[in-house]
């Protein structure tokens, strides 16, 4: 079939990689907005979490698309990387070489992980909290754990860093790459990484600290 061939092929590997990666991004922006109501009140995050859940089949259509999409994501990094590795040095990782931040780009399959282990605990915590349990007092009992906090922060962590070198790889091969432009992309894939660390690390932060305690 067409679909697998281009799926095995190097390029289509990188195009899969970079569109699934574009698609978690998206997911990241809509999750990132939606628990910034956390900031605004535990009223405005409670009713965007019930009005969610009042559209139980787009909630079903979502999880599943997620799902599917993460699980392209990783089996496929899983394939490059252990490629990569027989290989020594394949023409995915030479276009690596012009990265400025050559960390970010090594790590890839590790940080990967560490989120992949991250959003297994972090779904698994949300889901089977105590039957009734309000969203906003789930929020507030599980990140009100130190420990707990602090490893959603060293998870943050390794995203932002998953994310600074993933967000340049999306954009060259989706062919964003200008003399005009690359001052700005190289500027981008700091400030990317650093919003998503702030803003969601603000949260965790706000409950570990016991500020939250009243939300
Ligand atoms: C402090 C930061 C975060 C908070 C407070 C938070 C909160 C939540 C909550 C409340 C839910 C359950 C939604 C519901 O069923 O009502 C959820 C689900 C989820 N979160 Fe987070 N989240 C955070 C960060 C993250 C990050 C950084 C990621 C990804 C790397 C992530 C990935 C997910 C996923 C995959 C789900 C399941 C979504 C689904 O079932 O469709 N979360 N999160």
């Amino acid at each position: 079939m067409w679909f697998v061939r281009f799926v095995s092929s190097s390029i289509g590997k990188k195009v899969t990689m970079a569109l699934s990666g574009l698609m978690l991004l998206l997911f990241l922006c809509s999750h990132a907005a939606g628990n910034a109501t956390i900031y605004m009140s535990r009223a405005v995050f409670q009713g965007y979490a019930d009005e969610l859940h009042s559209h139980p089949l787009i909630v079903i259509v979502f999880s599943t698309g997620l799902f599917l999409v993460f699980l392209a994501h990783i089996s496929l990094g899983l394939l490059l990387f252990l490629q990569n590795r027989q290989a020594g040095a394949s023409r995915y990782t030479v276009s690596t070489r012009v990265v400025t931040n050559s960390l970010a780009s090594e790590t890839m399959p590790y940080t990967g992980l560490c989120i992949l282990l991250f959003v297994l605990i972090h779904v698994f915590g949300f889901a089977f909290g105590p039957t009734g349990e309000m969203i906003s007092d789930t929020v507030k009992r599980l990140l009100g754990h130190f420990f707990y906090g602090l490893f959603y922060l060293v998870a943050f962590a390794a995203l932002a860093l998953h994310l600074s070198h993933g967000f340049w790889s999306m954009l060259q091969t989706f062919g964003v790459n200008h003399p005009r432009y690359n001052k700005m992309i190289n500027k981008l894939t700091y400030i990317v990484p650093l919003f998503f660390l702030l803003l969601f690390g603000g949260i965790v932060l706000y409950f570990m600290t016991g500020r939250g305690a009243s939300f």
